[in-house]
């Protein structure tokens, strides 16, 4: 219950994500979250900007990203091998030039949960299981 209120203060605890998940998820979110803003710090903000935006016409926007949302089962694999095909977002086209990312399932885990729930994003917990599940299709 302590652990549940301090957490309803942390990163991303307001949005429609947080109100869905049971206190044990609730729990996990708020971790992975924090982890999860680290991992983004060390991998991903140098292209996609620590405001989400990327750069124009050169690397796409997280925020409010149309293919993020509709796209979640493919967002691990594309993580971990890169991309090979050219990606539209919100109606702009991008090319295939995100590198591969030798991170863990877990740190995918995060770091997905993590871009899914900022700049106003709500698109969703995803859990390290769910990862292990999205690879190996
Ligand atoms: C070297 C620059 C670079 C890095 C580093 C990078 N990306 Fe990307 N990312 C791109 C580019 C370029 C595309 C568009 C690829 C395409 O069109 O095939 C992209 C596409 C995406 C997409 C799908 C399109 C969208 O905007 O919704 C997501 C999600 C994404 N990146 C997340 C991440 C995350 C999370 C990290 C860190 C783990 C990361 N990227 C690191 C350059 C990068």
């Amino acid at each position: 219950m302590f652990t549940s209120m301090l957490l309803a203060c942390g990163p991303g605890s307001g949005n429609a994500t947080y109100q869905a998940l049971s206190d044990t998820e609730q729990v996990k979110f708020g971790k992975y979250m924090i982890l999860g803003k680290t991992i983004y710090k060390d991998n991903c903000n140098n292209c996609h900007q620590a405001n989400g935006q990327g750069l124009q016409g050169i690397i796409p926007p997280l925020a409010k990203s149309d293919f993020l949302k509709n796209n979640q089962q493919r967002i691990p694999q594309l993580l971990r091998f890169g991309t090979k095909d050219t990606i539209t977002v919100n109606g702009r086209t991008y090319p295939p030039k995100m590198p591969a990312h030798n991170i863990s399932n877990l740190e995918l885990a995060e770091v997905i949960t993590y871009i899914n729930n900022s700049w106003g994003n709500e698109y969703g917990f995803v859990s390290v299981k769910k990862v292990d599940e999205l690879l190996k299709k």
